[in-house]
């Protein structure tokens, strides 16, 4: 199958930028590994007591291949090597010739790799061509197969079966418990831990990969100052707080956890300084977190050892990311329910200095030293300092001031552990979510509806409510069906709801704000209504749309806010 390497190995241009800019560089990329370089890497990964495992993935994500082998697929192409990632229609049909292809290329790959396992891949595979293919209907009728996810589990059993022959056991991704798991598959879970925790019950072997603690593609620090990502916010002491052994497993169960894995996909890791960037330190934690941290282990001494560490990687020349001296704001209600901002350094003993007039800090500005009330609109910058000497990039947040600030949220149901943010608090904390690298600030609810329940604190006057919420297809965030807003004085009697359709959230462009006569209001119900299985044709067909929200603003112009000699009263017991 030379024109893997020949056709499938070369695409003839490559994205540049984020995916949402669609902008591409003209200049032909590729390449592929030699028999010869697989056994040198296998050779040199064994020296150091690593063992490599394939993933030959099938039977999505193969667009390469079918660019070389047209008649693998479903509809027979033509197709291009991808300039775009992402989840595409045409994958593999899974008939016999296509069968007998990949258990060739395997053939050629196993006996290269010394591992127990092989990946198979299995994630992400639409349906869409399966479902009005000939040959893939005919051969569900034929097995006697439920739908194209039995079809998906009939052709991993085929492959496994052929595996298994050869000495190897497979693992995929948790897509391969859909439509039931193949006898002895080990099951690598991304998708959350749900798919790990479903395979361990039915005593698969399991590799926890959670998208929420184990993806270092996602940004590690700031935005504003790290290099371009994905997107997500998995900074390193989320990484040290994982727990590969949800508490869900039985002890028994547990048994079944083989260990975790971090996933460093290289979308926007253009050399190997990129790469080591994303990976250091995050695999320095992951590693900690699954040889086993003893009890009396916590980040705070973790961190401190680390800062040891990094001295070495200075000598050893490593591209880690310095994210972790970034000044960290913890944003919460004060006692009074103003706006509380807690500073905090990597190292204890740095100086935090800052300012809240726009102008960058220095070692003669404010000396943090206990927590900053925010009580109008500022943008406060921050960075840490040794012995004078600026240690971090500047912090820098935007604070735009309403009446529902630092109020108390209340969700019916939590955001997804990937995109919590600040939990309900994010929702009125000032704080706007970057519309461009999106992250932080954003609450994200797969598949879910959000249903908010604000409570001012007080009856106040108000005259307008916003509502934020972002979309990016490519990244499987859709913009609400509808919105409804109500409001309510005493808590039980709640206006009649108003409703913003999706066509009003468009062309607002994700900012919806609803007017109404001066009014008084102590409670605001706000429910976005999730656009429910992404559309054909589109990423992530089938899948769980995402639902991303930030900022509730309350408004009314007549506002004014307290007067100095109230605002000292009330400030006395928070900075006590
Ligand atoms: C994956 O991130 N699609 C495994
Ligand atoms: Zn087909």
């Amino acid at each position: 199958y030379t024109k893997l390497t020949s056709i499938g190995a070369f695409r003839k241009e490559s994205m540049v930028g984020h995916y949402n800019e669609q902008r591409f560089d003209g200049k032909p990329n590729g390449g592929f590994y030699t028999q010869d370089d697989i056994k040198e890497i296998v050779a040199y990964a064994k020296e150091k007591h690593i063992t490599v495992v394939p993933e030959i993935e099938m039977p999505g994500h193969a667009t390469a291949a079918l660019a070389a082998y047209p008649e693998f697929s479903c509809t027979g192409g033509p197709f291009e090597v991808g300039t775009k990632w992402g989840v595409l229609d045409d994958v593999f049909c899974p008939n016999e010739n296509t069968l007998n292809f990949l258990k060739a290329v395997l053939d050629e790959v196993i006996p290269l790799f010394p591992s127990e396992y092989i990946h198979i891949g299995g994630d992400e595979c639409p349906k869409t061509r399966w479902h009005q293919c000939v040959k893939c209907q005919t051969l569900i009728k034929e097995k006697r197969l439920k739908d194209e996810h039995e079809l998906q589990s009939y052709f991993v059993t085929q492959i496994e079966k052929h595996i298994n022959k050869k000495g190897k056991k497979i693992i995929g991704w948790d897509e391969i418990l859909e439509g039931g798991l193949a006898p002895n598959a080990a099951v690598m879970s991304w998708r959350g831990t749900e798919g790990g925790i479903a395979a361990a019950k039915a005593k698969h072997f399991v590799v926890m990969s959670p998208g929420s603690h184990c993806y270092f593609d996602h940004y590690q620090g700031e935005q504003k100052t790290e290099p371009l990502a994905i997107g997500g916010y998995t900074p390193l002491e989320t990484v040290y707080d994982f727990n590969p052994i949800p508490t869900e497993l039985s002890a028994e169960e547990s048994n079944y956890i083989l260990g975790a894995q971090g996933n460093v996909w290289t979308e926007y890791m253009e050399d190997f300084a990129k790469v080591e960037y994303m990976s250091m330190p995050r695999m320095a934690a992951l590693a900690e977190v699954l040889w086993g941290k003893d009890t009396s282990s916590n980040y705070t001494d973790f961190k401190n050892r680390l800062l040891l560490h990094f001295s070495l990687l200075d000598k050893m020349n490593v591209n880690y990311s310095k994210a972790l001296f970034e000044v960290k704001a913890k944003i919460s209600a004060s006692d009074d329910h103003l706006l509380k901002v807690e500073l905090a350094a990597a190292n204890p003993t740095s100086s935090i200095f800052y300012t809240l007039d726009n102008t960058n800090p220095n070692n003669t500005s404010l000396l943090y030293r206990q927590p900053i009330i925010i009580e109008k609109n500022t943008t406060l910058k921050a960075a840490s300092f040794d012995s004078n000497t600026q240690k971090s990039a500047v912090l820098e947040q935007k604070f735009e001031i309403h009446l529902a600030t630092a109020a108390t949220v209340s969700l019916k149901d939590e955001p997804s552990n990937s995109y919590k943010a600040n939990g309900a608090f994010s929702l009125v904390d000032g704080m706007y979510g970057d519309r461009g690298k999106f992250g932080r600030d954003w609450l994200g609810f797969s598949g879910k509806d959000v249903m908010a329940t604000i409570n001012l604190g007080s009856v106040k006057k108000v005259q307008s409510i916003t509502v934020d919420v972002l979309s990016s297809p490519a990244s499987w965030i859709y913009y609400p069906k509808h919105i409804t807003i109500s409001y309510s004085e005493n808590g039980f009697d709640y206006s009649a709801e108003s409703t913003i359709s999706v066509k009003e959230i468009e062309s607002s462009k994700g900012v919806v704000k609803i007017e109404i006569p001066t009014t008084s209001i102590r409670y605001i119900k706000v429910n976005a209504y999730n656009q429910g299985k992404i559309l054909e044709g589109n990423p992530g067909a089938g899948e769980p749309a995402w639902l991303f929200i930030d900022e509730i603003k309350v408004d009314c112009l007549l506002y004014t806010s307290p007067s100095p000699r109230d605002r000292q009263k009330s400030r006395m017991p928070s900075s006590a």
